[in-house]
């Protein structure tokens, strides 16, 4: 059994009060989710997160940052390094959101060596993929998936693949209201996994978790993470108020139990 995964992406929302003042309201109502149930995760900006990492400690919330860069140190303005991450009480790294790809240049090579200096200096990694609305229209959606996993996932063994978090995020479903339905986004989990054990074998593909992202809200989130290769989510607006995210937390953990 996989163990569900549920990660708040809280992109640029949240000054450190803010983020501290949601962690507050966050943890008494997820005190009852144990580890053995759920990991829950929230992915502030940099400089909100030695506020959450504060915030969080002694609960069973963890904290992650959007973004990792390759190098050590060095001159790359507006960078943030694994050194400076691990210092902040960081566990988990989001590495290839669609939106570094669509706004920032990121590519399936800078996510693979993003992911190899995370994995170096041991974060837990989400590495995101997904297809545009042109890409699904154009029939291109596995295409796209099996380019951004062999390029992401390039040089990595078996047995590192197999502890990593994909987030499957169609493009076309991020911010719109328009969720992929629970049959379809099945589909692409099963694709996906299908493909990484073609790649990685069949032990480490069962081993791997996906989650979904894209609208995901409590109304959806138990339906989705219900289907077999489901196995959490990686959710944005809807973890940025902590009712709602708890909310989604419950149903989402109660989806799994009906697999
Ligand atoms: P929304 O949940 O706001 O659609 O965002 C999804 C996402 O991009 C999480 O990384």
């Amino acid at each position: 059994m996989r163990k569900v995964i549920i990660a708040g992406n809280w992109k640029m929302n949240k000054t450190a009060s803010e983020g501290r003042a949601l962690v507050e309201a966050l943890k008494p109502l997820v005190a009852e989710v144990g580890p053995e149930c759920a990991e829950i995760v929230v992915c502030p900006p940099f400089t909100t997160l030695s506020a959450v990492v504060e915030a969080a400690r002694g609960s069973n919330i963890k904290v992650g940052a959007q973004n990792l860069h390759w190098a050590e140190s060095g001159a790359f303005t507006g960078e943030i390094s694994a050194a400076m991450l691990r210092e902040a009480g960081v566990e988990y790294v989001i590495l290839g959101h669609s939106e570094r790809r669509q706004y920032f240049g990121e590519t399936d090579a800078t996510v693979n060596a993003r992911l190899k200096a995370a994995l170096k200096a041991g974060f837990k990694v989400m590495v995101c993929i997904g297809e545009t609305l042109e890409e699904r229209e154009g029939n291109r959606t596995e295409e796209v998936l099996a380019r951004q996993l062999d390029g992401g996932l390039a040089d990595l063994d078996a047995v590192t693949v197999s502890g990593l978090v994909l987030a499957y995020e169609p493009v076309w479903a991020i911010g719109t209201g328009k969720t992929a339905t629970p049959e379809m986004a099945e589909a692409t989990h099963r694709f996906i996994r299908s493909h990484l054990a073609a790649r990685f074998g069949k032990e480490a593909a069962e081993q791997v978790r996906i989650q979904y992202g894209g609208s995901m809200k409590p109304e959806n989130a138990g339906e989705l993470v219900a289907q077999p290769d489901i196995d959490g989510g990686l959710i944005g607006g809807a973890a940025l108020k902590a009712d709602s995210f708890a909310t989604l937390i419950k149903n989402a953990i109660a989806g799994s139990r009906k697999k």
